[in-house]
């Protein structure tokens, strides 16, 4: 094993993140995460062990102790999100959140030379920027060279539009680029028409899978013997079996509504007397009790009919019950949903089908983590790239991307100003300023 290869995984969740450096070469030392069903998945598919544990009391000392005195190459994770996510009710001060300073001391304790920091992009506006503020500041003083960019998956081929914020940080003093956005992108919210070509369409993403069956733990074989397109043929890879599990179909809550929907639309399309009760309710509270839209939580969507010519919507642990399929009239199957976030069909899951979506609706996409795993590599020089010449100085802030936007939300903007006084050598905390 190359000392330059070895990967931990901290929240490691189903191992989405660590599935991908797999792939691209790199070695999976071990994960860490407290859910039993994830770790166990993780153990199964990426072949090397989880620790469930509780990384919010964990001492660093124990996990440098399943290094065997190796240092890693790379930490990667994504402390859970909820406290951040706009798709939640937001609260800077709820104890998850408290997540991305441990993740912050294991990596000070594993000394890695690379990290990569991966969240949602509430985690920007979070405290009014000071949290990610505290948190770039902390990693340039554990020496880290640090690069933020808020990324949407879909420009990485994903056939999904998933905005997440990402941090890369080394301690070798290189700067670097972010890996280069190769694919457009269009899923009726999020869009950009770069004139490179489109990422995957949630219809293609999904071709290849027979028809979805009704009963619970069958086996499903595939449409065809043989692929019918290039991401049906990765997602076969390695699928000896011909056939998937968890693509079953199950009766939408609401028949009527569901046959109503085009592709594009949502409950609020719908007349409000075909509204579910709970939908109501919640449409009601949001606008009778003032709260500003950033604090709301997300839209009040309900179930939504996905375009199949488009990118899918970012999946989550709802979207198996919310996201209605293109053009029939059920929600996306458990293996739709892993298709689209580019879990290859073999991957096998630990759960039930609860904690299985879940799992999936956490995971940084493989063929996202591969992408990035494989620029690190290039990036470091291991494939040959003479990027030592780029030579940075001392750490510091290298750069960051909050939003492709022409215009920032006021919250935003506050973010953005906490950033570019770091960035121009002022580490920002509290209020105060000081000159590094
Ligand atoms: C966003 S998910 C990470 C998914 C993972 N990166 C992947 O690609 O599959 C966050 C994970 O953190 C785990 N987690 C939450 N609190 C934790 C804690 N206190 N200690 C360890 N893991 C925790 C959750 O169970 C969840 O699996």
């Amino acid at each position: 094993m190359n000392k330059d290869d070895l990967v931990v995984s901290l929240f490691s969740g189903a191992g989405g993140f660590s599935a991908g450096f797999s792939r691209a070469g790199l070695k999976p030392l071990f994960g860490a995460e407290i859910n039993a069903d994830a770790c166990q998945t993780y153990q199964l598919n990426v072949g090397s062990p989880c620790h469930q544990l509780d990384l919010s009391t964990v001492d660093p000392a124990q996990l440098e102790k399943f290094t065997g005195g190796r240092r890693p190459f790379v930490v990667i994770g994504g402390p859970p999100c909820q406290g951040f996510s706009t798709a939640g009710p937001r609260n800077s001060a709820d104890p998850r959140n408290q997540l991305i300073f441990n993740y912050l001391n294991i990596v000070e304790r594993l000394a890695p030379r690379w990290f990569i920091f991966e969240n949602v992009e509430g985690l920007l506006t979070s405290g009014g920027g000071r949290d990610l503020a505290r948190l770039v500041r902390e990693f340039v003083y554990m020496g880290y060279s640090v690069r933020l960019q808020k990324v949407n998956l879909a420009s990485y081929g994903v056939p999904q539009t998933r905005k997440r914020v990402l941090m890369i940080g080394n301690r070798l003093g290189i700067d670097f680029q972010f890996p280069e956005e190769l694919f457009s992108f269009d899923s009726g919210k999020a869009k950009k028409s770069s004139g490179k070509p489109m990422a995957p369409s949630l219809a293609e993403a999904i071709a290849g899978l027979g028809p979805a069956e009704s009963t619970r733990g069958t086996l499903v074989q595939y449409a065809s013997v043989d692929p019918v397109n290039a991401f049906d043929a990765r997602m076969r890879e390695g699928n000896v079996a011909g056939a998937v599990t968890h693509h079953v179909r199950v009766e939408p809550a609401g028949r009527m509504q569901v046959e109503l929907l085009k592709p594009g639309q949502t409950m609020k399309d719908l007349p409000f007397e075909l509204w579910h009760d709970s939908y109501k309710r919640r449409a009601n509270r949001r606008v009778s009790d003032g709260t500003p839209t950033e604090k709301r939580g997300g839209a009040p969507s309900g179930i939504k009919r996905l375009h199949g010519n488009l990118q899918s919507l970012t999946i989550t642990g709802a979207a198996a019950r919310e996201f209605i399929h293109p053009s029939e009239h059920r929600p996306l199957t458990i293996r739709e949903c892993a298709r689209i976030q580019t879990f290859p069909d073999k991957y096998e899951w630990v759960g039930n089908n609860a904690s299985v979506i879940q799992q999936i609706g956490n995971a940084v996409p493989p063929l996202a983590a591969e992408r990035l795993a494989k620029h690190l590599q290039y990036i470091d020089g291991s494939f040959g790239a003479d990027t030592q010449a780029l030579d940075s100085g001392a750490p510091r802030l290298l750069g960051f991307v909050l939003t492709e936007a022409l215009g920032m939300s006021p919250a935003l903007k506050s973010t953005e100003a906490l950033l570019a006084d770091m960035h121009q050598g002022r580490l920002v905390f509290d209020g105060h300023t000081a000159t590094t």
